[in-house]
């Protein structure tokens, strides 16, 4: 019988495990959107589930949600991220980037 703690493949990926961490809003950015220590802590020390999936990120400014969310939008937000992902990676984990586009999306009927 499969159980949550066999291996899965997942198209390039072999997960460890079945439990995956959904993507959770921290709020936890620095001023910027940019990812940061503690962050990274948050996220490493969840690296043995076998996929981790990042809070809603923002591509861009406009899609932008809410305070102290993150964004990936630029190059000092893009290095700030990986201190997230080699902490998670140096303990054996897998993390995916959850990208924030639908508040994008709803700005730009707004604009239209
Ligand atoms: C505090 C909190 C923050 C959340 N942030 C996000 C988020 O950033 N992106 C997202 O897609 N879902 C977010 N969710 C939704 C969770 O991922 C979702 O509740 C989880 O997948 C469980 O699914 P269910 O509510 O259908 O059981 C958040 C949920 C909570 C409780």
């Amino acid at each position: 019988m499969t159980t949550l703690f066999d291996s899965l493949s997942m198209g390039p990926y072999i997960l460890p495990n079945r439990i995956i961490m959904a993507p959770m809003t921290r709020g936890r950015s620095d001023v910027g959107a940019l990812p940061n220590e503690l962050m990274a802590e948050y996220y490493a020390s969840r690296a043995d589930a076998g996929l981790l999936i990042t809070e809603a990120t923002a591509i861009h400014p406009l899609g932008y949600g809410w305070l102290g969310a993150p964004g990936i939008w630029n190059e000092d937000q893009t290095k700030k991220w990986k201190l997230v992902t080699d902490a998670v990676h140096e303990k054996g984990g897998k993390i995916f980037l959850q990208h924030e586009l639908r508040s994008l999306q709803e700005k730009r009927e707004e604009i239209r």
